[in-house]
């Protein structure tokens, strides 16, 4: 399996705060079978700048340091990129990363809005030859309010990523029955631990993946360990039309 959002570099951003606590991470996810992690620490979120050779010196150091314990596992390189109105000009001075080199290209909006220019952004990203995937939107106070905002953005030619602890029920019951009605509708194209330790925040989806084989059906598992795959390979991923949320379900 292959896990897309994680804070697994040490001592870089709020996630691992040392060689041992990611090591200890990487243990866990191991047993869950995820067998690539890209690291995707915040970048341009007004706390964090983690730029490109930053991460991918630390990104290397990491994976010495897993195979020194004979861990079978591959850190990759990315960022999670709050979205910002210079954005562009950033991507122009090769100032982001992509998640592991490919296409796909991680943007977090803040919590308690979406920005005006999103849809431009997308259109402008896709342009460049990127495919934004828009992180955790489950936990953007306004697309919870009206999650066919989130159509529009796919309609656009974003992916959506929902964090597993949403779907454990971390976040609150309202936020969890929001995360399946998304995965029910196809919102959802990946779905992605956002591990910040090996306490509550860990690498969690085995936990995730259950719940939606439960809930909704095996084969929506299996379509998100093949975008997960896919992007990793940078292959095309081709998906189902949005449905429709009903907000009075979760309201
Ligand atoms: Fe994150």
């Amino acid at each position: 399996m292959i896990e897309i959002h994680s804070h697994i570099l040490p001592g870089i951003d709020d996630g691992a705060q040392s060689k041992d606590e990611s090591l200890e991470m990487a243990i866990h996810a191991v047993e869950q079978g995820i067998t690539d992690i890209i690291a995707t620490p915040h970048h341009g979120d007004g706390t964090f700048e983690t730029p490109p050779n930053i991460v991918r010196r630390n990104v290397e150091a990491l994976n010495e340091w897993y195979s020194r314990h004979s861990l079978p596992i591959k850190v990759h390189a990315g960022q999670e990129i709050r979205i910002h109105a210079d954005l562009l000009d950033e991507w122009e001075k090769q100032q982001l990363l992509t998640l592991a080199g490919s296409r796909y290209i991680l943007i977090e909006l803040p919590p308690s809005h979406v920005p005006s220019y999103l849809n431009d952004m997308i259109h402008e990203l896709r342009v460049r030859g990127l495919v934004p995937v828009i992180a955790h939107p489950e936990r953007n106070k306004e697309a919870i309010a009206s999650p066919s905002l989130m159509s529009s953005w796919i309609e656009q030619g974003a992916l959506c990523q929902l964090t597993s602890h949403s779907l454990t029920g971390y976040f609150g019951r309202k936020i969890q029955k929001l995360s399946l009605q998304l995965c029910k509708s196809s919102m959802i194209h990946f779905v992605s631990s956002d591990a910040h330790h090996n306490q509550q925040r860990n690498f969690a989806l085995e936990a995730a993946f259950r719940i939606i084989e439960r809930s909704i059906g095996k084969d929506v598992v299996g379509r998100y360990i093949e975008y997960g795959a896919r992007l990793l390979q940078n292959e095309e991923i081709v998906i189902d039309s949005p449905g429709k949320v009903r907000r009075k379900l979760f309201w």
